[in-house]
């Protein structure tokens, strides 16, 4: 159900308290042409009510990003911020960037995190906020999982449809996000809930069966006929199947960009609130999927950039695509099965066994 104004205000308040809002800290509201102006507004006065001072950043409309639709993660690396320094240092004197923008992944942002900023993306209609409002149990929960994904140094993803992936990890750094940003240099997205990593550069092997139901970012749509990926070497090599295979296979060709076909980061999903059905109740355009990225217990496998874990891999084609019914395990030891996740006091590790 839709929230009005008056029912954002406290729902803002919660989770600026939740991101240690604090008197006399300095928050920035980043906006842009596309930024709800319920937000701005809820937003702007949730933080003066925590004691904050708080200033507005509107950013044009950025030209000449490539790309079709409207998708704003259908095509990364370029933002508002790219080129526009007096902005950045801006932000990075600010203690918390509320970005009501999406300015996703870029060395703009990672510059602004670095200076210790905060920032924290809210772009999803109003009515999931409401339903996906973060809280400590979130973090306790991604948090508990992200300790054990540090230590892992194998990821092996199963289904039944068919889903065979190996990767060996620990190169790159694990990515978590429970909905605040609570720490200085911390990135995180209202509402969220999952945790991933990116394999170890060119040890990614194996088959991935997407299936009926699963979801594909930045299409937003559900695939009809089960879609088979090659890979190997940590590249898609092969993609194979009916009309839903032929849709990727064109889409992904479209950006002439070997490195799109690269295997991107890869995690699993840790939210209740989020929902698998959420995809088919929103507009396209008005909602970026966090559902699909978050619900509890997917797979969530993607291609392209891994400049978001530090990597030099800067593809534009990115695709998010969560997998439902599927098994994870870290060195042996499985974290979800067939979509269901194991909790952490479940788990028994396979080195545990062995002894
Ligand atoms: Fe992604």
């Amino acid at each position: 159900m839709p929230n009005s104004g008056a029912h954002l205000v406290p729902m803002w308040r919660e989770v600026l308290g939740l991101s240690k809002v604090k008197p006399d800290e300095t928050v920035a509201v980043l906006t842009g042409p596309n930024s709800n102006p319920i937000y701005i507004e809820a937003a702007t006065n949730a933080a003066l009510d925590l004691g904050a001072k708080v200033f507005r950043l509107d950013m044009p409309p950025v030209r000449g990003a490539g790309g079709m639709g409207s998708d704003p993660t259908a095509y990364l690396g370029v933002t508002a911020l790219t080129g526009n320094q007096a902005a950045v240092e801006a932000m990075k004197r600010a203690d918390l960037v509320i970005d009501l923008m999406l300015l996703l992944f870029s060395p703009e942002q990672h510059e602004i995190l670095k200076s210790g900023t905060r920032m924290l993306l809210a772009v999803e209609p109003p009515d999931v906020l409401g339903r996906i409002l973060p809280s400590l149990d979130d973090k306790r929960r991604v948090k508990a999982a992200e300790a054990r994904l540090k230590r892992a140094r194998t990821m092996h993803a199963t289904s039944d449809a068919g889903t065979d992936l190996r990767m060996e990890l620990g190169e790159y750094p694990v990515l978590i996000e429970y909905g605040f940003a609570d720490e200085p240099g911390r990135w995180d997205h209202w509402p969220s809930g999952f945790l991933a990593t990116w394999p170890n550069e060119g040890t990614a092997n194996g088959t991935v069966v997407l299936d009926r139901g699963d979801i594909i970012f930045p299409f937003k749509t559900y695939v009809k006929t089960p879609i088979r990926l090659t890979i190997r070497d940590g590249y898609i090599r092969k993609i194979d199947g009916g009309f839903d295979a032929d849709y990727l296979r064109e889409y992904m060709a479209g950006f002439q960009d070997p490195e799109g076909f690269a295997i991107s980061h890869l995690g699993w999903g840790l939210q209740h609130k989020a929902k698998w059905t959420a995809l088919e109740m929103y507009d396209k355009s008005q909602a970026i999927g966090m559902d699909g990225r978050a619900f509890y217990g997917n797979f969530l496998f993607s291609t392209g950039p891994n400049t978001e874990g530090g990597g030099s891999r800067n593809t534009p084609c990115h695709m998010d695509i969560p997998m439902r019914h599927c098994s994870v395990s870290l060195d042996g030891e499985p974290m979800t099965i067939r979509g269901d996740v194991i909790p952490e006091d479940q788990r028994v590790e396979q080195s545990k066994v062995m002894v």
